[in-house]
């Protein structure tokens, strides 16, 4: 897809933080070569120490962004200790980022329960097997028990693991950034107020 034929909307009058990044979000699905959805995702630790890696985003809506992940992970435990994050995307094609602040909170079981089933069947089996971020003693250990949760589930159908949950970042601060000339970048913040968002221009 040619930069002529991608919607990216207009920086300067967007009211609405969420209404341009889904027309970023959508141009990046049509352009980017892999992870579109990609995103990273910061904690904090017990130390107060941050802590980041990849998610991926699948879902936006009313102001959140939705993510799936284990709550025994490390990322798991630092929310529950400490129930905020900041999300970051990034997309190289397009040349522009967007950043999230705000709290985060799971999702309801039901709605985890329908995205765990939309996975490939050797996904759904991955989320059994990985006891994600506890130690691994070997690759030939994961792969093990790859095919003993293979087994146990034959033709079934595969529970959601009670551990593997959504988990949803409202953001009350948005930034939208686009990349300009000479690094003169468009940078605009919105803060979430009573009806709508403020919006504040800042220096790039
Ligand atoms: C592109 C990409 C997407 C990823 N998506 C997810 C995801 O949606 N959920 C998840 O739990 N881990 C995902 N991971 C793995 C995480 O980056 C991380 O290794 C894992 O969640 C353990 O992190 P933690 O120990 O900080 O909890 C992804 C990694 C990459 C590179």
């Amino acid at each position: 897809m040619s930069d002529a034929n991608l919607n990216l909307g207009n920086l300067d009058a967007c009211e609405d933080p969420f209404a341009l990044f889904a027309q970023w979000f959508e141009a990046a699905r049509a352009r980017e070569i892999n992870d579109p959805e990609a995103m990273t995702l910061a904690t904090v630790d017990a130390d107060g120490l941050p802590d980041a890696r990849m998610v991926l985003c699948k879902g936006v809506e009313a102001g959140g962004l939705v993510f799936y992940s284990n709550v025994e992970s490390a990322k798991g435990r630092q929310i529950e200790a400490r129930p905020k994050a900041a999300a970051l995307f990034h997309w190289k094609s397009l040349r522009r980022q967007a950043r999230f602040r705000g709290p985060v909170s799971l999702i309801d079981e039901a709605a985890a329960d329908l995205y765990f089933h939309s996975r490939p069947r050797q996904s759904q089996i991955g989320a059994w097997a990985s006891q994600q971020s506890r130690a691994l003693e070997s690759r030939a250990a994961l792969e093990a028990l790859t095919a003993e949760y293979q087994q146990r589930f034959g033709d079934d159908e595969i529970p959601r693991p009670p551990y593997w949950r959504g988990f949803r970042l409202e953001a009350d601060e948005v930034e939208l950034w686009a990349d300009g000339a000479f690094r003169l970048h468009d940078r605009v913040r919105f803060a979430r107020a009573a009806h709508g968002w403020t919006r504040r221009r800042l220096f790039p």
